[in-house]
């Protein structure tokens, strides 16, 4: 049976969007089947990201209750050239959907936990998917808590900024132990100082003690990714970027840790 992927982080910006588009291209690329779920919403990125400018229905709707996860899910495989199957489901990016996401009430959001515990069997099961990939909002609020306790996995996408550190560390002990959560760690933004010690065991060493929890991946702050912005799929439009590579990477830990 497939499995929930939730990539989440306490800090914004530290690329958990960038990071959930590229793992589900790079498993789309290796033959895999996937949905990706922009669970971001209050800052709903997947629809610009994707190019994608409407939606018969959003997730606002599905999880409302007034919408099928089938009318919500757009089917991308053909933009893709591969084996694998790709769909999204987007988060609703006008203000006025975002202003009402932000005033759910606890009530709604234990309604919600249960449509998103549904997908298990709606998509995982009914649809044969692989990989269910939650791009989230980041810190403690209840819709990133639902995606968190929705899933298999955990990615927690993290840089070595003072106060993300700080955080990270705090949500480690207090949220995703009290799930009893699988999480993995993804460094992102690491400026590598070729004239320094400070190289790629040394940052290895450096999480292990700081988080104490499995490193999947450490990504390098790369200048490409910037310049992109935001436009380019590395993992598929750029196989043979360093970025690419250690999406394969990653991938390929994913497989061989949850399955
Ligand atoms: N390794 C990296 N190198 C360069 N830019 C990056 C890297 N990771 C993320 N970014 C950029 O940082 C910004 C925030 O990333 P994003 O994925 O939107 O973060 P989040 O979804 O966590 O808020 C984006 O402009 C993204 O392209
Ligand atoms: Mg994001």
């Amino acid at each position: 049976m497939g499995k929930i992927i939730a990539v989440h982080s306490y800090k914004g910006g530290t690329g958990k969007t960038l990071l959930s588009v590229n793992l589900a291209a790079t498993f789309v690329k290796h033959g895999k089947k996937i949905c990706l779920l922009d669970l971001d919403f209050r800052a709903p990125s997947l629809s610009t990201i994707l190019k994608i400018k409407k939606a018969e229905c959003w997730l606002n709707d599905y999880l409302n209750g007034t919408c099928k996860i089938d009318k919500v899910l757009i089917d991308l495989s053909d933009r893709i050239h591969n084996d694998g199957k790709l769909f999204v489901g987007l988060a609703n990016p006008s203000t006025e959907a975002i202003r009402d996401m932000s005033a759910k009430d606890r009530k709604w959001e234990m309604r919600a936990l249960g449509r998103l515990l549904a997908l298990r069997s709606s998509l995982l099961n009914d649809k044969g998917l692989d990989y269910l990939i939650f791009d989230t909002s980041p810190g403690l609020q209840y819709s990133s808590i639902n995606a968190v306790v929705s899933a298999d996995l955990v990615i927690v996408a993290t840089t070595f900024d003072m106060s993300d550190v700080d955080g990270t560390k705090r949500m480690l002990r207090e949220l995703y132990d009290l799930f009893e959560k699988k999480t993995d760690i993804v460094l992102n933004k690491v400026l590598y100082d070729v004239s320094s010690k400070f190289g790629k065991e040394e940052v290895q060493t450096k999480v292990k003690d700081v988080y104490q929890v499995p490193l999947l991946g450490v990504i390098p702050c790369f200048c490409e990714i910037s310049r992109a912005e935001g436009n380019i799929i590395f993992a598929q439009e750029r196989p043979d970027h360093p970025f690419a590579k250690i999406l394969d990477e990653i991938a390929n830990k994913i497989d061989n840790d949850v399955a």
